[in-house]
């Protein structure tokens, strides 16, 4: 079962790695260790009281196993959090931080000798991650297509430089570079000529993995790509950092059926009963006003925090891009994109 509890860790160091972008790393009690083990490719949510607000969000790890943990915060326009952790936090504060959680991960690398990964600006720290694992643990070559707006601008040049350094041949670099003509190399938005040019000279037959981490636009014309190429659809893994909602979401959220349901929430074995009307806020949202203390992120459909299982009744949820098939077909839901859709619903945050 995932631990959604918040655990303390102290800030061991705060690196600016670009103009707009902090890298922090904390130190793990040893009593807090096995919590803190992690997949490549999982999150952390961090979590602050700013102005009074409680404030949640969720960094993907870059460090390597063995390196600690590591994540790179970006600071975007009028970003709450993201202004706080890139101006306030300082070395040896403590922040609260879920333990990592998240299904985009490296998985078997078994068949095939090349793992292929494609990332747009910060999507890299969850693919720098899961190079690092490639590199170290495997006798694969990492082919790494990595977007940016300059080379200014790109997070963890330096240690991309020292994989590079260490690895040799083993780590095929590609940058993209969108915004500076004086580029010598690969330039644009990453597309599927880049993609069709840097994976040329690859039998696709010898890759065994390919993970894409950008905004969405990217992550689904480049997948398509590799589908066409003759890459298996069940070995291509994506997490999407930012979704905007879907024209099938908003249409799908104003045929919401009517009504009231009965909701009880399960959560740490304690129960929470109220009543939500059908087409309006959200099974999280509610279960949060009645009083649970409820685990959660991106509010996006994106982090999957806020997963829980449908144990009676029916739910309708609007966005999915965290839960796999299999999940949603066991019951599955992510209560911050769904709807009761029965006369009663009873929804557990205890099934795993
Ligand atoms: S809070 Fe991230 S998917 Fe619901």
């Amino acid at each position: 079962m995932i631990d959604t509890n918040f655990y303390s860790l102290k800030i061991s160091n705060i690196t600016k790695e670009t103009e707009d972008t902090v890298s922090i790393s904390f130190d793990v009690d040893p009593t807090l260790s096995s919590k803190f083990d992690f997949i490549p490719g999982q999150y952390l949510t961090l979590k602050a009281m700013i102005n009074g607000e409680d404030i949640r969000r969720s960094y993907s790890i870059s460090s390597g196993k063995g390196e600690g943990l590591k994540v790179a915060v970006k600071q975007i326009q009028k970003g709450v959090f993201s202004t706080y952790a890139n101006q306030e936090l300082k070395v040896g504060q403590e922040m609260e931080v879920m333990p990592p959680t998240g299904n985009f991960v490296l998985k078997n690398q078994g068949n095939g000798s090349i793992s292929v990964f494609v990332a747009a600006g910060s999507g890299i720290t969850p693919v720098l991650s899961m190079v690092k694992e490639t590199l170290s643990n495997t006798n694969q070559t990492a082919v790494l297509i990595y977007g940016n707006k300059n080379m200014n601008s790109v997070i963890y040049k330096a240690e991309i430089e020292k994989l590079m350094d260490t690895y040799g041949d083993r780590l095929q670099m590609n940058y993209v570079i969108s915004r500076d003509d004086s580029y010598d190399g690969l330039k644009g938005r990453i597309n599927v000529e880049i993609v069709k040019t840097v994976t040329e000279s690859i039998n696709k037959s010898e890759i065994s993995g390919v993970y894409l981490c950008g905004p969405e636009d990217m992550v689904k014309n480049t997948s398509t790509e590799f589908e066409f190429m003759g890459v298996p659809k069940d070995k291509i893994h994506f997490e999407l950092f930012f979704v905007a909602e879907s024209e099938e979401a908003k249409e799908a959220e104003s045929n919401l059926a009517t009504g009231t349901s009965r909701v009880t929430m399960i959560i740490d074995d304690e129960e929470f009963e109220f009543e939500l009307a059908m087409n309006g806020p959200t099974i999280l949202e509610a279960g949060a006003e009645a009083g649970a203390d409820l685990p959660f992120g991106c509010k996006g459909g994106v982090c999957c925090t806020c997963k829980a299982k449908v144990m009676e009744g029916k739910a309708k949820m609007i966005q999915n891009y965290a839960l796999d098939p299999d999940e949603v077909e066991q019951g599955f839901i992510l209560t911050c994109q769904s709807h009761p859709e029965s006369d009663n619903l009873v929804v557990s945050f205890d099934e795993y």
